[in-house]
């Protein structure tokens, strides 16, 4: 730890909900930002399994997932003797901030948020007190570490703000006490749609796997997934397509994958018929995917290595924490422990 504190670098954070399968939208709306900034900044990436059991889980897939996506942030390329790897539940002070933070949260905001608007029409037999104040656990994850910046896909904009408000309100009520954080929404890529709905986002956790791409899919079934893809009537890719959900949403993938500008790409399939930018994404997705697939199953198969990074990730994370949830007890002026 005390590297890390030396290293006075701002700090990155962002977590992903253990659900479904890992998928492309999360990797080009966040992972490959964190991956892409992780020079600059102490990065604290968290699998938060918390937040995840507002939906009901299965115990033994979320234990495994929780594995299997600490090893795929590791695979993306996260260094873990840079950065703080660790599981959300692992450190107590995540449910502690958030219980303050709750009460420093006004219900006509949450009442605001489209995520549990969306979530409790999809999950209507379980509408959960959990879902609806999930903001402010997320406020929490991210106000406990004085982050600087949160590299997340457009659908988490709205619970940024909402963090930062929390930030704000709690400062202006006591002292400053929380680092107000910015979000980092990439240009690209911030909101991948779903496969066969392009209208919709792609989402880990859709019940068609046809929806979307799992960064653990392999070679043939990604290309079928591609193959596949809603587009429109139209056969020929034209500038105007950069505009079409589905279509443009294929485009949006190539250019990230090779880190090219969309005007660039739209320009390199003028005049083409979607069937061959279909093959030429594959094929880019395969290049990407294989290496990445081959790194996780290592990962996966040293199972000690991987708690290793996690329980100290976990120390580490316990160690800032805390330093924070003392200043937010003190100033809301309950009693230091062992002095009462
Ligand atoms: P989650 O688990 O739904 O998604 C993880 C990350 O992936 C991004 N993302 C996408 N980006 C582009 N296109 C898509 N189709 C797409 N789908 C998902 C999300 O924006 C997110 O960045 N509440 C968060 C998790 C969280 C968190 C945090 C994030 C909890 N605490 C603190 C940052 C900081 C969530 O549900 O993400």
């Amino acid at each position: 730890m005390s590297e890390l504190q030396k290293d006075k670098k701002p700090i990155l954070l962002s977590g992903i909900q253990p659900s479904g399968h890992l998928a492309l939208g999360n990797y080009v709306g966040a992972m490959r930002n964190w991956v892409n900034l992780q020079q600059d900044y102490l990065g604290i990436f968290i699998v938060v399994d918390m937040h995840a059991i507002t939906v009901r889980q299965k115990p033994a897939d979320l234990r495994n997932r929780c594995l299997s996506f600490a090893a795929q942030y590791l695979a993306a390329g996260i260094d873990p003797d840079e950065n703080i790897i660790f599981i959300q539940s692992h450190v107590p002070q995540h449910a502690e901030l958030s219980w303050v933070l709750n009460c420093y949260t006004y219900m006509g905001e949450l009442n605001r948020m489209t995520q549990f608007k969306d979530k409790s029409q999809r999950h209507g037999d379980n509408i959960n007190a959990g879902l609806y104040t999930y903001p402010a656990l997320m406020a929490a994850d991210i106000l406990l570490y004085q982050t600087d910046l949160v590299p997340v896909g457009a659908d988490q904009k709205q619970h940024l703000e909402l963090t930062r408000d929390i930030a704000n309100r709690f400062n202006n009520t006591y002292s400053p006490t929380f680092k107000v954080p910015e979000p980092f929404i990439p240009k690209a890529g911030a909101r991948i749609m779903s496969l066969q709905e392009p209208d919709k986002k792609m989402s880990k956790s859709d019940t068609n796997e046809n929806n979307y791409i799992s960064l653990l899919d392999p070679p043939d079934v990604l290309r079928r997934k591609i193959k596949r893809a809603v587009t429109d009537s139209a056969r020929e890719i034209t500038p105007e397509s950069l505009h079409h959900s589905g279509i443009g949403n294929l485009l949006t993938i190539f250019s990230v994958l090779n880190d090219m500008s969309l005007e660039a790409v739209a320009n390199q399939f003028e005049g083409q018929q979607y069937s061959v930018l279909k093959g030429e994404l594959a094929d880019s997705l395969v290049a990407f995917l294989e290496p990445f697939q081959q790194r996780y199953s290592k990962i996966i198969g040293e199972k000690g290595y991987l708690t290793d990074i996690l329980d100290q990730g976990a120390g580490q994370a316990r160690y800032l924490a805390t330093k924070t949830l003392s200043k937010v007890y003190r100033k809301i002026g309950f009693v230091p422990a062992g002095r009462s």
